[in-house]
């Protein structure tokens, strides 16, 4: 079992570790499709409808902090059930406001069918809308870390920021993020499957990697 493997939450079927289905659609940046953005990390997230107040702070959040995510080779797609022209309006209704573009594609999905593919929309839900669902999919295709937030609470971007990072960082380490791990922190050894190593490690400064596990046993 890989640590991608080491968890069986899901978000209505998906885990992490499963390959992202993919899909076409029209979007308010031209027809995508998924997989065109093989190679690349991308964040895919849901919002419940065009126009509302905590999602407009989100995209103006997420426009503002747009070349952060582009800095980390990282590409930013929306979906919501609202029609691509509903899109079009909310999109110079907040640069009108905000003085901000929102240059992402943001994906219409009238029919759900890509929200219920992910899970984004509740199985129970009456008003057909999605929640506030962000799946990080590494370059691969692979679905590496996923939330869900209600309505009525908005994401923090520079989580969404730290959790990319973290990620990234994990693979070019072959590490693990501690609690509030941060960029530039140390990340810790993958634990000891060996006894022996248990007992020779002295303190827990042996649990880091390389120089920073050094530097802490001194
Ligand atoms: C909002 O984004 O403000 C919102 C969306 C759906 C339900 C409640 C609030």
């Amino acid at each position: 079992m890989d640590q991608n493997e080491a968890t069986s939450a899901s978000i209505h079927g998906l885990r992490i570790g499963d390959h992202a289905p993919d899909f076409a659609a029209r979007s308010t940046t031209g027809d995508v499709r998924l997989s065109d953005f093989r190679g690349r990390w991308l964040i895919l997230f849901s919002h419940p409808a065009d126009f509302t107040p905590v999602c407009t702070t989100e995209f103006v959040e997420l426009a503002r902090m747009a070349a952060e995510f582009e800095r980390r080779d990282c590409a930013l797609m929306a979906l919501s059930v609202d029609s691509l022209f509903s899109h079009f309006a909310w999109l110079r209704m907040i640069r009108d406001r905000f003085g901000v573009e929102v240059r992402f594609p943001i994906v219409e999905d009238p029919t759900l069918v890509i929200g219920r593919a992910f899970g984004m929309v509740a199985p129970q839900d009456s008003d057909s809308a999605t929640v506030r669902t962000t799946f990080f999919i590494d370059p691969a295709g692979t679905i590496r870390a996923m939330t869900c937030y209600p309505a009525n609470m908005g994401r923090s971007i520079p989580e969404m920021l730290r959790m990319l990072d973290a990620l990234q960082a994990v693979d070019a380490q072959h590490g693990l993020a501690p609690a509030n791990w941060q960029p530039g922190d140390p990340l810790l050894k993958p634990p000891s499957q060996k006894l022996d190593d248990v007992y020779a490690a002295r303190d827990a400064s042996a649990w880091f990697l390389g120089e920073a596990g050094k530097a802490r046993r001194k």
